[in-house]
């Protein structure tokens, strides 16, 4: 990416940094010359692994703290240039169990990193990492930015809300803050324990162990899967382009694949596993929104950006991590 040189000095944090996105984020950035610190609470059962960053690890600086706690923001975001603030509890079912962390981390930790900023340091540039599934239902596809938006869990509810916090602050505050709604992601360096985040890696890791997959109803749900190095790539692209302060992208391949052919996808991959049919469980179906596409083209006015990796080529790279580095996921 030529834009990357743009990145050379510029003093950058990443909240949520040894988790899946921002780590990727840091491996894209290492060698372009930014200054890079990685900020992560690293709570269980959440995504933070130090395995992320192995590679790297002496190219960066990590600080193991909370976006709860703001006497420590103060200090680790005084004079920064960009601030990808993706720290979160990412499960919408662990969401509507545990309401009241949800809440802590994704709305009141998210105003703590504005608020710090409005205070200390008004020039930074911050970027959200909102949900797809702040839409709720879907009505029509592809789904453009001006959807019809009524989140259907707290996780939903709460990214959201975090979202017009970040536009609040750009239009009262003059904040450069950008959004992104993100589709489904997958690829390596996400948590492999439990099954509440990417359904991609779960299905992954379930036919590297021979398992059988449930689809739900016929599979014929259709979902927009995006590899995590094209995500981060938009990101990086968008964080540096001086027109996108304010704006709210959707964020995705652009593609919609059925549930049906992702499993079989992943099965035939991996050379394993296999799936059954089965019926939707009440809980899942209460929250099911419905096909997902997304509308990428706002984005790809603003920053020259293509997600190139399809799907098969996306779960062929992430097999192939987990099957060198597996143990560092899961037992
Ligand atoms: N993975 C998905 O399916 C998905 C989909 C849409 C949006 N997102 C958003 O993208 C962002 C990155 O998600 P990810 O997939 O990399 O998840 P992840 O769990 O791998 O990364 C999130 C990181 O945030 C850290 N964290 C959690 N609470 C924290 C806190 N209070 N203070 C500091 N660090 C904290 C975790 O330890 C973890 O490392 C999140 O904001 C998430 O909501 C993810």
């Amino acid at each position: 990416m030529d834009l990357l040189k743009c990145y050379k000095n510029q003093k950058v944090v990443i909240t949520g940094g040894l988790g899946m996105l921002g780590s990727t984020i840091a491996h894209l950035l290492v060698d372009s010359g930014a200054d890079i610190t990685l900020i992560d609470s690293m709570l269980e059962p959440y995504g933070g692994n130090l395995f992320n960053i192995y590679d790297i690890r002496d190219k960066v600086t990590v600080n193991f703290s909370d976006i709860r706690d703001k006497n420590s923001l103060k200090y680790l975001l005084i004079n920064k240039d960009i601030v990808f603030n993706l720290a979160a509890q990412v499960s919408y079912t662990e969401s509507l169990y545990d309401p009241y962390t949800d809440l802590e981390i994704n709305c009141l930790g998210h105003l703590n990193v504005l608020e710090t900023l409005r205070k200390y340091n008004p020039s930074a540039k911050i970027i959200f990492s909102g949900s797809r599934l702040e839409y709720g239902k879907i009505h029509s596809n592809p789904v453009r930015e001006n959807h019809q938006i009524v989140p259907e869990s707290i996780y939903a509810i709460h990214k959201y809300t975090a979202e017009r916090y970040y536009q609040i602050y750009h239009t009262i505050h003059n904040i450069d803050a950008v959004c992104f709604r993100i589709s489904n992601p997958y690829g390596p360096r996400q948590q492999m324990k439990h099954s509440q985040y990417g359904i991609v890696n779960w299905f992954i890791k379930m036919a590297m162990n021979g398992e059988k997959i449930k689809i739900f109803g016929k599979g014929e749900q259709i979902r927009d899967y995006i590899y995590v190095e094209e995500l981060a790539k938009a990101l990086i692209l968008a964080a540096i382009n001086k027109n996108t302060a304010g704006e709210v992208y959707n964020v995705g391949s652009g593609y919609g694949v059925k549930f049906k052919d992702m499993v079989r996808t992943v099965i035939e991959v991996v050379g394993k596993g296999n799936y059954e049919f089965v019926e939707w469980p009440d809980d899942y179906k209460n929250i099911e929104t419905g096909d997902f596409i997304a509308d990428i083209s706002k984005l790809q006015k603003c920053i020259d950006w293509e997600p190139s990796t399809d799907l098969r080529s996306g779960i062929k790279k992430t097999y192939k991590y987990y099957k060198k580095y597996h143990k560092w996921y899961w037992d």
